[in-house]
């Protein structure tokens, strides 16, 4: 040794305590935990090379009866016994701890100091962005590019891994199709073609292309299922749908999120068909489990499990358990799992083999996630990971693909960014926390770009930027209308931006209304009265029905919440640094009696025109205000040459084409969609069905071919025996810029036949 460097010894000395204390604990663990072990690793499911089913197994085979359970339970951040549940093995995860510190330390708990040294899994409401906020859900379906969606959902997921949050609640996948509930916002919106490409999209984005250690995110879908389906639009209410609706709108999502390979799935609150679905073993066992089958686990959605009691299916919280259990809720969401279920499984209420089932899928995902080898945030990532100017980057360009274009008369839009004077009005015009939306995470007012700052930033330094608020998004006085009318008035053009709060959208915020709230729409008309152009700028989680300014205003905006880069993505679009491309991923009622109001309706026996007897309104058209796929552009595309050619080699399978021109002197990007039509089939079939879309870029005067395969999968439904069909019959295919603007050609379709439940990649 007297030959070593003392470099040498100073690196050795240290190396070879490391490996006594190493050992220590190691046959420390040994005695904590008994049975064989591997040498490198102690334990079968301590080493990361061998599969994860076995790590499984071990890990299982080692576990006590509460260890079991301690897995099942998810608490809420801030219990005073945090530290102690992590040591005992008596949780599987906490929601809502997003101090890094205190992730570490609870994982240090977890990891270090109980028996099994489980990991935890900490999740968090991650629902567009966790400190770089980007457009709220149904802000992302309107850019029907599920590209943007999902960098947009890799840069959240890069925020919040850094911060140590592994898991988050999203992607909503829920289908809705009545503006009056308020999570509307949080979804894409009423189409099940849309909402399985953006359920897709946002998976890939949290999970990568597979779930695995490279995931930052394990992905949620939620909630499951038929959530949006909720009676009157009022939140948490039950759901009446027959098993061909529930099978052909309400399930694909998550069959698409499943596909993508979704690590988690959450159960909804409602009731379904008077089972509610926290006790649904038809959805969670029998669909989700067991046909298709799903691999991850199913957590409750908050305090779920105890309101069983309160649905009537349960009498006392040890029954909730029992019966959610049996369901297959697999963790508990801040409920009595933890209270009963030990109790009922030593009495043979519950089987050990629901339990086991449960464990075995919550361990499997933190396996596969790599929280056995990597449990704790990166320090150095922790430091300097959030709100990177390539992160807003992201967010700018999503939100500007958000905008839709409503209404352009004369083509006052865009603005020259010379013009001498803009008077900026309204309520949400300057308004910081609005522009994050409902669910903003961690997201703060102070980086967020509103409309008036962006304007400021976009608009040329001579062009004067007046600012009236005007009045309050929900206030019955008018008193700030005078001053808002002084800067109308000295202005060239005035840009109002109107809405709701972002607070009155999102969970448990339905309205029966959809007007705007309190004296907007009297602000907007005063405004209007001073004959100086107004362009409307909508900040809103769900449809309005802005009757009087779709007729009245030259030009409106739906922006929806955009996120942190809200003004600068909107000054893009006034100003013309941006050609509007999205597109409505909703219908617009133009009065709240006609929902629900969706283009894919049947034809009915009787279908709608002008005549007395068919199926239309008395007092109003039945037609929508803005249609699904409705959106315009500062220029004009046109469609032509639409073929369908059936492909010679594979049935039921057709190559589409269709060109689409830019007619008009600007360039611009037009969504190009596809609908299809049976109407003589088993069962009625919709109007029309959308089984296609793709953004194209086109410079001014450009034309393109673009092309689409209908698949087995897009040509079929469920018939009246629940199975995925085609049939065979007349095939109406149509492409065009949005659902009522179409060009179309028949074909035929040759062969019935069953076809499988996969949800064909996009
Ligand atoms: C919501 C879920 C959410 C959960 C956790 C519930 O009230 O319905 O969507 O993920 O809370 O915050």
């Amino acid at each position: 040794m007297s030959s070593l460097s003392e470099g040498m010894k100073r690196l050795i000395e240290p190396l070879s305590f490391i490996i006594i204390v190493l050992s220590i604990s190691i046959a420390f663990a040994g005695e904590k935990i008994g049975g064989s072990q591997d040498k490198k690793f102690g334990y079968d499911y301590l080493n990361p090379n061998i599969p994860v089913d076995k790590r499984v197994e071990d890990l299982l085979s080692r576990m006590s009866l509460a260890e079991k359970i301690g897995q099942m339970c998810q608490y809420n951040a801030g219990m005073k016994n945090a530290g102690q549940l992590a040591r005992d093995g008596s949780v599987g995860s906490f929601l809502n701890v997003t101090d890094p510190g205190e992730i570490e330390r609870l994982q240090h708990a977890a990891v270090r100091d109980s028996r099994l040294g489980i990991p935890i899994l900490f999740g968090l409401d991650v629902i567009h962005g966790y400190s770089t906020i980007f457009p709220i859900p149904i802000a992302w379906a309107s850019t029907w590019n599920p590209e943007i969606v999902r960098e947009s959902a890799e840069v959240s997921a890069k925020e919040a891994c850094s911060q140590g949050v592994r898991w988050t609640f999203s992607p909503m996948v829920d289908i809705a199709r009545d503006p009056r509930w308020g999570r509307i916002a949080e979804g894409a919106g009423e189409d099940v073609y849309l909402g399985m490409a953006m359920a897709n999209a946002l998976v890939e984005g949290y999970q990568g292309r597979k779930l695995g250690p490279e995931s930052r995110l394990v992905a949620c879908a939620k909630h499951y299922v038929a959530y949006g389906a909720a009676a009157g639009g009022r939140d948490y209410n039950s759901a009446e749908v027959s098993e061909r609706t529930l099978r052909e709108v309400y399930l694909p999502p998550f069959k698409a999120a499943v596909d993508a390979g979704a690590g988690t799935i959450m159960s909804a609150f409602e009731d379904l068909n008077g089972v509610p679905a926290t006790a649904n073993s038809f959805t969670i066992r029998d669909i989700l489990k067991g046909e298709w089958p799903f691999k991850g686990f199913v957590v409750s959605d908050w305090d779920a499990v105890t309101e069983l009691i309160n649905h009537g299916v349960a009498c006392d919280s040890a029954e909730a358990v029992m019966k959610a259990v049996i369901a297959g809720v697999d963790m508990d969401m801040v409920g009595p799992y933890h209270d009963h279920l030990e109790v009922l499984v030593r009495e043979g209420k519950i089987p050990i083999e629901p339990v086991n089932d449960a464990v075995r899928r919550i361990l499997r995902i933190k396996f596969e996630i790599g929280l056995f080898e990597h449990p704790y945030p990166d320090p150095a990532m922790a430091k300097s990971g959030l709100m990177l100017p390539e992160y807003r980057k992201v967010s700018r360009e999503a939100a500007r693909e958000a905008i839709v274009l409503l209404k352009n008369d004369r083509n006052i839009l865009p603005l020259s960014r010379n013009i001498e004077s803009i008077a900026v009005i309204g309520p949400l015009a300057d308004s910081k926390p609005d522009m994050l939306g409902c669910w903003p995470c961690q997201g703060k007012p102070a980086p967020v770009v509103t409309l008036l700052a962006g304007i400021k930033s976009a608009a040329s330094p001579q062009t004067k930027v007046m600012y009236a608020e005007g009045c309050g998004v929900r206030d019955t006085s008018r008193s700030g209308f005078a001053e808002a009318i002084v800067a109308a008035k000295e202005s060239d053009v005035v840009v109002i931006a109107v809405g709701e709060r972002a607070e009155m959208t999102g969970e448990a915020e339905s309205r029966s209304s959809l007007d705007l709230p309190g004296v907007q729409e009297d602000l907007v008309k005063a405004i209007v009265a001073t004959g100086k152009p107004v362009v409307e700028i909508l900040m809103n989680g769900r449809p309005l029905s802005i009757n009087w300014s779709a007729e009245h205003l030259p030009a409106i905006l739906e922006t929806w919440f955009l996120g942190t880069e809200a003004g600068n993505a909107i000054a893009d679009v006034l100003f013309g640094n941006y050609n509007p491309s999205g597109k409505l991923p909703v219908t617009f009622p133009r009065s709240v009696g006609q929902v629900p109001i969706f283009y894919n309706h049947m034809n009915t026996g009787r279908p709608p025109s002008a005549e007395r007897f068919t199926s239309r309104y008395t007092d109003i058209p039945w037609t929508p205000l803005f249609s699904f796929g409705y959106g315009l552009s500062y220029t004009k595309f046109g469609f032509s040459e639409l073929n369908v050619i059936p492909d010679p080699g594979v049935k039921d399978r057709f190559l589409v084409t269709v060109d689409v021109t830019n007619e008009g002197k600007r360039d611009g990007i037009e969504t190009v969609q596809l609908y299809i039509r049976q109407d003589c089939a088993s069962v009625a079939r919709p109007v029309k069905q959308l089984a296609g879309f793709r953004r194209v870029e086109l410079a001014a005067g450009e034309t393109k071919t673009v092309s689409f395969i209908l698949t087995p999968y897009d040509l079929s439904f469920i018939n009246a025996g629940m199975e995925r069909v085609v049939e065979s019959g007349p095939l109406e295919v149509m492409a065009g810029g949005s659902s009522v603007d179409l060009i179309s050609k028949s074909t035929v379709i040759e062969k019935s036949m069953p076809v499988a439940e996969k949800v064909p990649i996009y």
